[in-house]
């Protein structure tokens, strides 16, 4: 075991990674899209696999829920295991009326109310949180190639998964606007918890990185995926970012 969360030995995890952040869905990836598979760590059940995707070497490693998970996985994966091309593959909440249940988002932004841009620049910048621009736009391109449909634009990155945002009373409420509300009108598209983290780290680290996620939960319209529908669209997801990673 060469690091604390990841029990792989340096050589046995790609320069690709894909991030989900279910254990589970890292399995499901590698065993329906990857050939020659090998599972390399199940620390606290937390599964990573290496395989090869169109004879291309690609790692699949999941991350847990939210910020701090992330930032482990990606601390090991970049300086441990040289990682340098990070595709995160989630679900988030749709958060406006033009964004429907099992779309597919690319993150061209993050925007966050955690804490952690500011524990590293001392709240002196409001860094702007982006991926890599190759990335996106390969992924953009893939997806107009596989005829697979994607809305791209501003994510929220949150770390409270069950927050008042949508309470006019809530913390930000004014009686008039609630936050969501706001953020909706500056064009966010949906909210998710780990893509600050994917960003911030990957930027310093001067690694590639994108965020593609599946509608799995409506806030507008309050509605949630069945099982099935997930899985579908959750493919679709993956096809584009393994076609990106490869590229
Ligand atoms: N909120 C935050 N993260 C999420 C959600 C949500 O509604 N759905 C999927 N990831």
């Amino acid at each position: 075991m060469t690091s604390i969360h990841i029990a792989a030995e340096v050589g046995e995890i790609s320069e690709r990674v894909l991030l989900p952040g279910d254990p589970v869905r890292a399995k499901i990836i590698a065993e329906n899209f990857l050939t020659d598979v090998h599972q390399y760590t199940a620390i606290r059940n937390i599964f990573g696999f290496t395989g090869f995707y169109k004879g291309e070497r690609v790692s699949v490693q999941a991350t847990g829920m939210g910020v701090p998970s992330i930032s482990i996985y990606l601390h090991e994966l970049i300086e441990v295991f040289g990682a340098r091309k990070l595709i995160r593959v989630g679900t988030c909440g749709g958060m406006s009326e033009s964004v429907n249940l099992r779309d597919v988002i690319i993150a061209q932004g993050s925007s966050t109310d955690s804490s952690i841009v500011n524990q590293v620049f001392n709240g002196a910048v409001n860094f702007s949180l982006l991926p890599d621009f190759n990335l996106l736009r390969t992924a953009a391109n893939v997806a107009d190639e596989l005829k697979l449909p994607v809305k791209v634009g501003n994510v929220i990155c949150v770390d409270l998964f069950y927050n008042d945002y949508d309470d006019p009373n809530g913390t930000f409420g004014d009686g008039k606007r609630t936050l969501n509300d706001k953020l909706r009108r500056h064009g966010v598209l949906a909210v998710e918890m780990e893509s600050a983290a994917l960003y911030l780290h990957t930027a310093a680290a001067n690694v590639q990185a994108l965020g593609i996620f599946t509608v799995s939960d409506d806030l507008w319209r309050g509605e949630h995926c069945t099982t099935s529908e997930r899985e579908s669209s959750f493919n679709d997801m993956i096809r584009i970012a393994l076609e990106t990673i490869i590229r």
